[in-house]
């Protein structure tokens, strides 16, 4: 299976491309019956629509299809070039080694990670494929950013064949330690890979010292600070910068939906369906077994039997979108949670009165956002999250300063908003006394942590998380071409 069949116009005449697993949109079927695709809300793609409107940007992805070649296509100024995955692709690149090998590896081996050569040889045929696509669009010295852990051996590949292009990659969730990381039987090929980019980004300072340490270990390169040298005889001569560069959300349309009389009715709405309880709680997540769904239902259901909470005064809402549902640990997770669920319910429910309302199913962004209004409590209790930002985005739709945040101490969010009730998962006890806390906290306590925390928000964005990016990788170009020596 090939790339699909460019225009010849859009060949080699890109200047910023993006490169990630997902391309930036959802299919849709049109009211006349024909298929289309829609733009997805995600932070990441609005923070790059004004890079893409003043450059000649393009986004290269797969669109979500099986086994299905299409052409590429400009949806509302950006170009997308699709990358097709048939059957097997998924079965082994997506759901084999990017979600059963390095997602449990990289989170902490939650769950055992597997070693399989058949994933790791598909695993290496699809990031070509990207790197084949990106090849056929960028323009001489293009600047191409790559995304995330399906795709770590792109930057390499990139960097052999055209070492004009100005790399970059950014690593949305954590990078293990060493002790963890030696496990992988491809630890040098996904280190060399990664370290074919200019500059590599991470959530957190220590995901960024995680990698410098693996290289020096793994590899034979040497670091300085936050730089890494190439031994002499390596193929990839360049600089390899490596540090925290943490994610953000919308702020301001987040805000600005919060304000909006629709969804603050609708908000109000959801709360009256619910029997106006004294607290509402809310927690929102991939069914992912990072996110520690399980530890928050025990904490819950325990404060329920113990009657620290009265089960008519509180309803917690658990949104568990549908996430990777082909693998095997996720199909566990899916029954061990609504399993709990039941119990919860059928112990604690009156006919009139429910204290968890558990939805299988994702949501568009306004009904999200009225959610988190309706809500006096967000629990965000992952085991390892690179850095949440349902926990940001809850934030931001409470400029009014009411609510409370529930926080791991296992994501990066928790380095920016140390104002929320911090928690460890892992404590049961510990957290259980924590949400009692958060649903005792007074109003003015409320407002001066939501404040603070808003104005971390204010100004840290997504759009100053991508304009920072690029700026540093721009400033390494600027800097390996004066000196020369480097690339
Ligand atoms: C995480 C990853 C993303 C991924 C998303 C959804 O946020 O960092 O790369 O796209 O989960 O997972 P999915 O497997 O559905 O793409």
């Amino acid at each position: 299976m090939g790339i699909p069949a460019l225009n010849p116009k859009t060949e080699n005449s890109y200047d910023f491309v993006v490169v990630a697993n997902r391309l930036p949109v959802d299919r849709i079927t049109n009211p006349d019956g024909t298929q289309g695709f829609q733009r997805s809300p995600g932070g990441l793609v609005t923070a790059l629509e004004p890079v893409m409107a003043s450059s000649e940007g393009a986004w290269v992805g797969w669109h979500g299809g099986i086994g299905e070649e299409l052409e590429s296509f400009d949806k509302d100024e950006i170009h997308l070039v699709p990358v097709p995955l048939d059957e097997d692709d998924l079965s082994l690149y997506y759901e084999g080694f990017s979600n059963s090998t390095l997602w449990p590896l990289y989170h902490d081996v939650i769950v055992p990670p597997e070693y399989h050569r058949t994933w790791w040889d598909r695993y290496k045929k699809i990031n070509q494929r990207f790197a084949d696509a990106v090849l056929k669009i960028a323009a001489p010295n293009a600047t191409v950013w790559v995304h995330d852990y399906q795709l770590q051996l792109v930057p390499q590949m990139l960097r052999l064949a055209r070492p004009d292009l100005k790399i970059g990659f950014f690593l949305h969730i954590p990078f293990p330690a060493a002790s963890l990381f030696s496990q992988l039987p491809w630890r040098t090929q996904i280190l060399q890979g990664l370290a074919g980019a200019d500059l590599v980004g991470f959530q957190r300072e220590t995901d960024a010292s995680n990698f410098l340490r693996c290289l020096r270990r793994f590899t034979g390169y040497s670091t300085k600070g936050d730089v890494a040298t190439p031994p002499a005889d390596s193929d990839m001569q360049n600089l390899c910068r490596a540090n925290a560069h943490p994610i953000s959300i919308d702020t301001k349309t987040i805000a600005k939906l919060s304000r909006d009389p629709q969804i603050i009715a609708r908000a109000a709405q959801i709360r009256h369906e619910l029997g106006n309880p004294k607290t509402i709680m809310l927690g929102v997540d991939r069914l992912d077994y990072t996110k520690g769904i399980r530890h928050r239902l025990k904490a819950y259901g325990e404060l329920l039997t113990d009657q620290t909470l009265r089960a008519g005064d509180v309803c917690l809402i658990q949104v568990a979108s549908p996430s990777r549902e082909n693998v095997e640990s996720y199909m566990e997770l899916r029954d061990q949670v609504e399993l709990m669920v039941g119990q919860i319910t059928g112990q604690h429910d009156t006919l009139s009165h429910t204290t968890l309302r558990y939805l299988h199913q994702s949501y568009p962004l306004r009904e999200m956002i009225a959610m988190y209004l309706a809500a006096d409590v967000l629990l965000v209790t992952a085991l390892r999250d690179g850095m949440n930002l349902v926990a940001k985005e809850f934030v931001a739709a409470h400029q009014d300063g009411r609510g409370v945040l529930v926080l791991s101490e296992y994501t990066g969010a928790a380095d920016q908003l140390p104002q929320a009730v911090l928690v460890n998962p892992h404590d049961i006890d510990g957290m259980k006394a924590k949400i009692v806390e958060a649903v005792q906290m007074n109003e003015s306590e409320q407002e001066r942590r939501m404040k603070r925390m808003n104005r971390q928000l204010a100004v840290n964005d997504v759009s100053k998380w991508s304009n920072d990016f690029l700026a540093a990788l721009a400033e390494i170009n600027a800097a390996s071409s004066v000196h020369g020596s480097v690339r």
